[in-house]
């Protein structure tokens, strides 16, 4: 039987940001992604840029699995919009999380593909929706952190809208990162809300 309270009305897909898992087959176009200059200067800087060839390599979500990293692309209707990744941040490695003992922390990192939508709204569309998917997903998960450059105002304003809070700013193997979190409780409060 169709469950009618949960199909999307028409007008709501063309609007919605929704998020599925990426594929290989969606390697070519995060390549092409990945070396867009207002990626760029936020995702590792022009020393980072990935060649084709690592990103065949390192973004396989077969790869990213091994790092307990999980890939997906967002979606506005059926078009992709953008790259977002989640992982367990205890046993990191390379230096990241260090000091986490809690096995329910989640991280998440996101960027638009296309300049001319950013400050729309897609990006706090974007972090609502894989905050929820983590949280409703797993009931281990307590608490999603993530970490923009101290100077990536937008990126800082659009997670607040997404519900994260500043804590501090902390050291990270990619230089000064502003430490924002959102709990399980502070989720449940606010969708309660809503
Ligand atoms: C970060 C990113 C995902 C946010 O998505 P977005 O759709 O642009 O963000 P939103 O429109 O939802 O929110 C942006 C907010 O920042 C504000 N903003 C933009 N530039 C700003 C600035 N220089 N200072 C302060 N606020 C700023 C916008 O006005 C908006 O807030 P408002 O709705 O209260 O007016 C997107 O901008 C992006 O992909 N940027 C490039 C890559 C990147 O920075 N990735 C993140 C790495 S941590």
């Amino acid at each position: 039987m169709i469950a009618l309270g949960k199909i999307m009305p028409m007008s709501d897909r063309n609007t919605v940001v929704t998020l599925r898992k990426m594929t290989d087959h969606d390697l070519p176009m995060l390549y092409e992604w990945l070396q867009r200059p207002h990626i760029v200067e936020w995702w590792g800087g022009e020393a980072a840029r990935p060649t084709l060839e690592e990103v065949l390599t390192d973004y396989r979500p077969g790869a990213l699995a091994r790092n307990a990293v999980t890939p997906y692309i967002a979606m506005l209707a059926e078009e992709p919009i953008g790259y977002a990744q989640s992982y367990i941040a205890l046993g990191s490695g390379d230096g990241w999380w260090e000091d986490e003992t809690d096995p329910g922390v989640r991280g998440i990192d996101q960027s638009l593909a296309d300049a001319a939508q950013l400050n729309q709204g897609l990006g706090t569309q974007l972090v609502r929706a894989l905050v929820e998917k983590l949280f409703t997903q797993d009931p281990s998960v307590t608490l999603i952190q993530t970490d923009p450059a101290p100077h990536n105002h937008r990126a800082i304003r659009c997670y607040e809208k997404a519900g994260f809070v500043q804590q501090r700013v902390i050291d990270t193997p990619d230089g000064a990162a502003v430490y924002m979190i959102q709990t399980r409780e502070m989720f449940e409060r606010s969708a309660k809300r809503a």
